[in-house]
């Protein structure tokens, strides 16, 4: 640990991320996301006008590093500087050839993004840094950026590894003993912010992307643009999810659809296929073991995962560590949802489905999800 090098502040900072993340492992991760950092000790006074920047932003250049990165299109940019410097920002830290919680955060970023529209890229940044620089060149992320069709204003970036490790630590956005073993079992977690007001806070690609949208928008920006005012009386109305329901939405609707009237529907196209309909045309133990080990079937050439995996961009299904009863109860409430929209009196399709065939495509009469 290089703690010593850092200043009081600094030091602050990173530990209370460190806490933060350690927090964030044990906590649900929708109490956790909405904590601001704590405030950080007064400014020392010196003069005026630099006090009033100190107070304002008190994790400003002299704490952050201004750290040399490449874009996916080679553009060369400075962290502090070109990045952060008076921003709102999301930043994670991801590698191309992670096959779990990366896509998973890659896909949650992207409902997200589509949310936010065109502020993206203008008074909201996104920022995904490679964790393994040696593989992820700009061409890698260039091409990864484009499997998951990932809009506008965000950039993949590189450098190197020394300097990212360090950006990460001074983020805490690193666990010492899990991040330097050898496997890339990286810190699942998003650091959001707004540098110019010095509010930062850890979130989780778990995490609702309406929140995150939400705050990014509206909170951290300090209600600056209005909101659009709806009448209650269009809300939906809230019924207590099951586990089945809560697993689904934070770990699956990332990349899933439940149907053309999820309640989540962002209209985007989903990067995996609408989940409704699923549990009646699937085999019940092959949908087990697929929630559970979709890597392992992908590499064992299940011929259904081939032709899914082909279908859908060749992006992998990532390994969740789902367990038999959360794979269960997922199932479970996949089937609830299925008989909920189309009651089994009225069958999905007439008759002859064909296993190799795409539910969602076996049914003429239901719109497509977009
Ligand atoms: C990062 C995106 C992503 C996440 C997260 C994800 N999936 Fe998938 N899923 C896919 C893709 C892509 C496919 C298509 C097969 C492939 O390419 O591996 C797929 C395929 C499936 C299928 C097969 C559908 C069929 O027609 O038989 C099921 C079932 C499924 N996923 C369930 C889940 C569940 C349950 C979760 C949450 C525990 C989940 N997925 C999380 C991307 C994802």
């Amino acid at each position: 640990m290089n703690m010593k090098m850092h200043s009081p502040r600094s030091r602050a900072l990173g530990m209370h991320l460190v806490l933060m993340s350690v927090t964030g492992l044990l906590a649900s991760q929708l109490l956790v996301a909405s904590q601001p950092l704590s405030t950080p000790a007064p400014a020392p006074a010196s003069t005026p006008e630099s006090a009033v920047v100190e107070a304002a932003t008190p994790w400003g250049g002299n704490y952050f590093p201004n750290t040399l990165l490449t874009d996916q299109d080679g553009q060369q940019l400075r962290f502090f500087d070109d990045m952060i410097k008076g921003k709102v920002v999301v930043i994670n830290f991801i590698f191309t050839s992670c096959s779990d919680s990366c896509p998973l955060e890659t896909a949650r970023l992207r409902q997200v993004q589509k949310l936010l529209g065109d502020r993206v890229g203008k008074d909201i940044f996104f920022y995904s840094i490679s964790i393994d620089p040696l593989s992820d060149t700009p061409e890698v992320l260039k091409a990864y950026a484009q499997r998951f069709q990932v809009g506008p204003g965000w950039k993949f970036l590189t450098g190197e590894f020394a300097d990212v490790t360090e950006l990460r630590k001074k983020l805490g956005l690193f666990i010492e003993g899990i991040d330097n073993g050898r496997n890339k079992d990286h810190n699942l977690s998003l650091i959001i912010g707004n540098q110019a007001t010095g509010r930062w806070m850890k979130s989780s690609p778990f995490e609702n992307p309406w929140i995150l949208a939400d705050q990014l928008a509206n909170s951290l920006q300090n209600w600056k643009q209005p909101s659009v005012e709806e009448s209650y009386a269009n809300a939906p109305q809230i019924r207590p999810p099951s586990t089945g329901e809560e697993l689904f939405r934070t770990r699956c609707a990332s990349c899933h659809s439940l149907g053309p009237l999820d309640g989540q529907g962002i209209g985007l196209h989903s990067i995996g296929p609408d989940l409704i309909g699923v549990t009646r045309q699937r085999d019940p133990a092959w949908l087990n073991r697929w929630i559970r080990e979709p890597d392992r079937m992908l590499a064992e050439k299940d011929p259904i995962a081939m032709e899914l995996f082909e279908r859908y961009n060749k992006i992998a299904m990532p390994n969740l560590r789902m367990d038999e009863r959360s794979a269960q109860s997922i199932i479970d409430f996949l089937q609830e949802e299925t008989d909920r929209q189309h009651p089994p009196a009225a069958p999905l399709a007439s008759g002859n489905e064909e296993p190799e065939h795409h539910h969602s495509v076996a049914q003429p009469d239901i719109p497509k999800v977009q």
